[in-house]
């Protein structure tokens, strides 16, 4: 089930974010059109469409989805940029001879996954959208259909119906096995994990990790606490992989996979894997127990803070270099989202001021008032 779109109208959240910075976003929309006469067409058919007027007078047609497109356009980072700049000035530079030379688009599938409606939603048909009061799933969420948008990946929102006899979180096979065959890649997050650089493409990760043909599951291990060493690991004293973010490739070893744990619970393969129908680590568990020592191969396990835990964590130094999962603190997916968007909305305005397009600096060289 797709994840219906706020359609054309007055009410939509896009056309109050409209009003509210209704003159910065004209403004600059005006800037980028007057900068790139070419329309960059989108796949998407969906998101909200608003007229706007630029300064040229110039009545246009612009979705949400062409606004994030446009501001975006000079920012993004290609496949094999050679390094990827912190906002603390560090470098983080990819490895030589990288595999995804070029981008992979709708071949990619960003999914979302949810049991719960959003809470958002609810707001928003009341009129009462308010970016300052959504709660950490709308920001997780918006954060990855915005990803999505920038890079020119599909993506989808499934709302899924609670199993009966095991914990929601079993979900999420059956609906990654539902839609991997339409797909190169799906990329999962949980609500509260989300990518720390949206200009960063997921081709570029895959590159930096080194993902190769074989490997059809990447995630990132727990943290490793020496003060609890038995919270996160399985029965063979090995850490759990998190299922908060997963890279899911569609290879011959990914369906039965798949299969596999979804089935996990149902004791026919593996013996005593029911016993994590409710408790925790649910899926998390079954796949790090029983899933993992029969596909070693296949699974590309990535150290905890590549794409697990956020800033702060000093276990395992789960810092989320490129995807952050936040444990707790869970609003500061927000926080990083809201980071995000106005590095790429100010990124104009400052190019204005550096640029002193339209004569808006005015030298005074004379402190004096002229007749
Ligand atoms: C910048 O931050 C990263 C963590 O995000 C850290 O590994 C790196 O050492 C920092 N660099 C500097 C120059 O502080
Ligand atoms: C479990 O693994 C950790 C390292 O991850 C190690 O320090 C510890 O000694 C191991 N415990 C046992 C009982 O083998
Ligand atoms: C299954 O779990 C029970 C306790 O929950 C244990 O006694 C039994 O040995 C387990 N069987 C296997 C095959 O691990």
């Amino acid at each position: 089930m797709m994840m219906k779109l706020p359609s054309a109208g007055g009410r939509s959240p896009l056309f109050a974010l409209a009003v509210s910075s209704g003159v910065v976003l004209v403004f600059i929309f005006g800037f980028m059109a007057w900068q790139r006469p070419s329309r960059i067409p989108f796949p998407h058919s969906a998101g909200s469409t608003h007229s706007v007027i630029t300064s040229t007078g110039e009545r246009v047609d612009i979705s949400i989805n062409e606004i994030i497109r446009l501001l975006y356009d000079g920012l993004k980072a290609a496949p094999t940029e050679p390094f990827i700049r912190e906002p603390n000035g560090s470098h983080i530079e990819l490895p030589s001879r990288p595999r995804y030379k070029k981008k992979m688009g709708s071949d990619i599938l960003i999914l979302d996954l949810e049991t719960r409606p959003l809470q958002s939603t609810e707001d928003f048909k009341k009129g009462e959208y308010d970016w300052r009061n959504i709660n950490h799933v709308s920001g997780g969420v918006f954060n990855h259909y915005t990803y999505a948008l920038i890079h020119g990946y599909d993506y989808k929102f499934i709302h899924a119906h609670e199993f009966e006899d095991r914990h929601a979180t079993w979900i999420k096979p059956s609906a990654l096995a539902n839609h991997i065959k339409d797909y190169k890649f799906i990329v999962f997050l949980d609500a509260d994990a989300a990518f720390r650089f949206l200009h960063v493409p997921i081709e570029w990760m895959l590159n930096y990790w080194d993902i190769k043909p074989q490997h059809s599951f990447v995630m990132a291990k727990d943290p490793w606490d020496p003060k609890e060493p038995q919270y996160n690991s399985d029965r063979f004293n090995r850490t759990y992989t998190n299922t908060g973010f997963m890279i899911v490739q569609n290879n011959e070893n990914t369906m039965p996979m798949l299969k596999a744990w979804h089935e996990c619970p149902e004791d026919t393969r593996y013996a005593n894997c029911s016993q994590w129908k409710q408790p925790k680590f649910h899926e998390q568990s079954a796949f790090g127990e029983y899933i993992r020592y029969d596909y070693d191969k296949y699974i590309k396990e990535l150290d905890c803070g590549e794409a697990n835990g956020f800033p702060g964590v000093e276990i395992s130094n789960c810092q989320g270099k490129f995807v952050r999962h936040y444990w707790f603190e869970k609003h500061n997916v927000k926080t990083d989202f809201r980071e995000n968007i106005m590095n790429a909305i100010t990124l104009p305005i400052q190019k204005i001021f550096a640029e002193n397009k339209g004569g808006v600096i005015i030298e005074q060289k004379q402190n004096a008032i002229h007749a």
